[in-house]
Parts: structure tokens; sequence; C-alpha cells
């Protein structure tokens, strides 16, 4: 891809007379859904919006962020690998942006850009539209990676029984513990970490979970994180596994179901977040004239 690559994807904003322009901005980006879900909602809330697809180069996102909002683009989702670079490229970031390390929404304000992260915010909405109560409840989260780190304050907000972080090895996971220990604390939850192959042991696991959150790359490339005999100390029947991955029931969904446990794809998080992208960039009001769940339902349909 050349530096033409925003022209190459119809993303120019000068191209688009009396439409605000928005993007993501991935790499590899052909497959993303938030086109098509920006353009649900701008046709909900009955809005000029052109929403298209940036292709930076992998060490030129800071670049193609810059010639976007000079061409006047007004908003920006951030994807895979670009999520840190985002966060170094806005001027000032929310405390969730903070909290999660990463950003995935970008926004331009008198000249300054503005970065927030509303993936964990995402992924809670879409919990609790499931009808999933997260609140006393014991959640396995999986992987210690940025996706896990971004979801782990909004968690917390809700205040569960207990969060464990595992991970194959200890080190990320016990440094995400640390980083919301006082949050954890503050909310009254036992946060801990362990590895996957602890979850293998019934002195470590003693218990199964309610909500288990796969939250590693295993996905990706058809494997799950969890072995065999961790799969019979995690999941009960009536666990809910949710896996941030869409578009396939992954190995570690069928897993879950095997042990009758209820399961999810990441499709609604994906949604949710970008309802939480239109909110930011279009104001509340404009924002209550959206439905994500129609949204939802359109996509799976
Ligand atoms: P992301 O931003 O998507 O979270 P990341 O920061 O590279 O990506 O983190 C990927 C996470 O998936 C890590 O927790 C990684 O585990 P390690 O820290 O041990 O590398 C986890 N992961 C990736 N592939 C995995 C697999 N096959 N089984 C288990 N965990 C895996």
């Amino acid at each position: 891809m050349t530096s033409n690559t925003s022209l190459d994807l119809h993303t120019d904003p000068k191209l688009f007379v009396g439409k605000d322009v928005y993007a993501v901005a991935g790499n590899p980006i052909s497959h993303s859904k938030s086109p098509v879900i920006h353009q649900y909602f701008a046709e909900q809330a009955q809005q000029a919006m052109h929403y298209g697809r940036l292709q930076p180069e992998l060490d030129d996102f800071a670049k193609a962020a810059r010639s976007f909002f000079a061409a006047g683009g007004k908003g920006m989702n951030v994807t895979v690998p670009f999520k840190l670079d985002a966060q170094v490229f806005a001027d000032q970031l929310t405390n969730r942006a903070q909290l999660a390390g990463a950003v995935n929404t970008l926004w331009i304000e008198d000249g300054k850009i503005y970065g927030d992260n509303t993936d964990g915010a995402g992924l809670v909405r879409d919990l609790l539209a499931q009808g999933i109560d997260i609140h006393a409840s014991r959640i396995l989260l999986l992987g210690a990676g940025g996706a896990s780190r971004g979801v782990i304050s909004p968690l917390l907000e809700h205040s569960p029984k207990c969060l464990v972080i595992a991970n194959r090895s200890t080190a990320k996971a016990d440094e995400l513990v640390k980083l919301f220990a006082d949050l954890a604390a503050c909310k009254e939850v036992a946060l801990e970490s362990r590895t996957l192959a602890d979850l293998e042991n019934s002195q470590k696991t003693p218990h199964a979970f309610d909500l288990v959150i796969n939250a590693t790359a295993a996905g990706l490339t058809d494997e799950s994180p969890l072995s065999e005999l961790a799969v019979t100390q995690v999941f009960k029947p009536g666990s809910f596994a949710y896996d941030m991955v869409y578009g396939k029931t992954t190995a570690f969904m069928k897993q879950a179901l095997q042990r009758g446990a209820r399961i999810s794809d990441g499709l609604g998080m994906l949604v949710e977040q970008a309802a939480d992208a239109f909110l930011l960039w279009r104001g509340l009001e404009l924002a209550s004239k959206i439905d994500p769940r129609a949204v939802l339902a359109k996509l799976r349909s």
C-alpha cells in the first residue's frame, strides 16, 4: 500500500463535500464491519456522514492520521495493530483510555486530537444486553494483552465478586493485577492472576466461573487457550462464555458448549463500542436516536 491508501479506499475527506467524514484505521482493514455499522447509525440518526476505511503502512499510522484530520476528517476508529500508536498520537486522553493503555476512538476539537477507548464499555453493555449479571459474579478473563487490559476497569466498575486474569505466563497478568489493584479494592473485588496451567488445578481453581471471557489472540488461529482439563474446572452449566472474536464459533466457544455453557461471540461488543464512538462524535441527542441492538440484529440476519 502507498501513502495514497486513503484515496484508494475512498476515505479522503476532501471527496465528500457536505458530509462529515469518519474512518476506521487498521492493517488489514478490508474485513472491518465498522463502516456498515456506522452507516446504519447515520441512517437511524438521519446524519450526512461518510465512514470509510484506512489502511496505513504498519509504521505509518501517525502520518496517515495526520493527513486524514488535516483534510477535514472528523473522527477515527482505530483497530489492530494501531491502538497504541493512536494513544501516542492523541493530544489528550480520557481517563478510561489511560486505564486501557490504548485508544480505539479519536476525534478533533478546536484543532486538538482527543483519544478515548470504548471497547470495555462496549463489552459490558453487550453482556448486560444479553442478560449477564456482572455484579457479584465470578469472572475469568483469559489473556493479559491489550484486549484484556481494555476491559478490566469497566468490569470492575460493576463490582463482580472476583476477577481472575489468566495468561500463559504470569508476568503480564501480575502486572495487570498490580495496575488495577486500587480500583479492585475500592470496588471490593478479589482481583487475582493465574497461569493457564493453574486453571487445570482444582486447588488453584476451586470454583467454576459465571462468566469466562476470551481476550487472547488464540481464537484467530482457531486454538483455545483452555486445555481439556481446564475446561472441566472453569465451566459449569449456566456459565456464560464470551469470545471477543466475531464471525465464527471458535474452539473456545465449542468447548464451552460441550460443558453446557451459553456462548457469545464479540459482534455485540463491536457494535456497542461503535455506538459509544458515535456518542463521542455526534453527542447525546443524536446518540439517543440510534439503536445498536437493531443494528446487531441486522448484521446477524
Ligand atoms: P491484544 O492487543 O489483541 O490483546 P496482545 O497484546 O499481543 O494482543 O495479547 C495477546 C494475548 O493473547 C496475550 O495474553 C497472549 O498470551 P502471552 O502473553 O502468553 O503471549 C495471548 N495468546 C495469544 N495466542 C495464544 C494462544 N494460542 N493460547 C493462549 N494465549 C494466547
